[in-house]
């Protein structure tokens, strides 16, 4: 059976990141760095691999470096030539978008998940799409929205990527109940945000990636505040569950959640160790403070 291409893909930005402050107070926090280039650069580009032809970013005040990221920079591009730096020149090209790939749509309060991606409805349409969180970078051989695309294009429906965690951090993500089996495609039977300590329906928590019919954009326009409350993404589902199959993905790779200190630090040394062209220099610069 073939389903609906996924060609769109929402990606949120409008949050305030209060976990990464002050950091965000001025520097949207899509824009952080990771080794030499925004946490936003990789999600685009992980996007872009899977097949997504048009993103729409969710953005709201003191984000509108977001846009001109994805701008030329003229001065600096005319530098940049001047001065003979090409590969540079030609690393910040090759990111621009081809005209018209990219929408830019404004949620005004940043009132939750939820509500960030139905500010994208008349956008998206009537197309089933993807919806990347930027904070969360994935580092995987196959990127993950890839590995989501591939799920969806066997079972259809909606897809959400998961991952493990220990049980007593469950009550900090959205977690899914599946029915049992080793397959790390399942079915999911319901999915509940931030459970209380010790109620969580399994250790797989929701890690950022998701494919979703457009089905959900009636259910976010009725959706009430949920947990925190914010207008939260994961009730809608729930919701859509009731009609529509949901499967979670158990994903092959690493996730880095970068609005969060510590995870923005490891993505940092991670990612630098990975890359051929620094590994070596990284490791000596941190080797002297790993025995401390
Ligand atoms: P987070 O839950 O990380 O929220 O949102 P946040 O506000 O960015 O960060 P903290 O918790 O205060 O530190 C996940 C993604 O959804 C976007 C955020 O920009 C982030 O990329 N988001 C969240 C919105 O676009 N609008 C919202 O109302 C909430």
């Amino acid at each position: 059976m073939t389903f609906k291409r996924v060609r769109k893909a929402v990606i949120p930005v409008a949050g305030f990141g209060t976990r990464v402050l002050p950091g965000t107070k001025v520097i949207p926090k899509e824009l952080l760095n990771v080794v030499d280039r925004p946490i936003l650069s990789y999600i685009v580009a992980e996007a872009r691999d899977a097949g997504i032809e048009h993103f729409v970013f969710v953005t709201g005040r003191q984000k509108g470096a977001i846009e001109d990221y994805f701008d030329h920079q003229f001065e600096l591009e005319a530098q940049l030539e001047a001065k003979g730096k090409t590969a540079l020149l030609d690393q910040l090209l090759a990111e621009l978008p081809k005209s018209g790939e990219m929408s830019f749509v404004r949620q005004m309060q940043p009132l939750g998940l939820g509500h960030a991606v139905n500010c994208a409805r008349d956008i998206i349409g009537d197309e089933p799409f993807a919806v990347l969180l930027p904070d969360m970078v994935m580092d995987a051989e196959t990127p993950a929205l890839s590995q989501a695309i591939s799920a969806y294009e066997k079972v259809g429906g909606n897809i959400i990527l998961v991952e493990e965690v220990p049980a007593d951090e469950t009550h900090k993500y959205g977690v899914v109940a599946v029915e049992p089996s080793d397959d790390p495609l399942r079915r999911m039977t319901g999915m509940v945000e931030k459970p209380a300590k010790g109620t969580a329906p399994s250790n797989l928590i929701v890690s950022g990636r998701y494919i979703l019919q457009p089905d959900i954009f009636p259910l976010l326009s009725q959706q009430v505040p949920g947990a925190g409350g914010e207008i939260q993404l994961t009730d809608s589902m729930v919701s859509l569950m009731k009609t529509q199959s949901f499967f979670a993905l158990r994903y092959d790779g690493e996730t880095y959640d970068c609005g969060d200190k510590i995870g923005l630090l490891k993505a940092n040394v991670a990612l630098a160790l990975k890359r051929p062209d620094l590994d070596k220099a990284a490791r000596a610069a941190l080797s002297p403070y790993f025995d401390r």
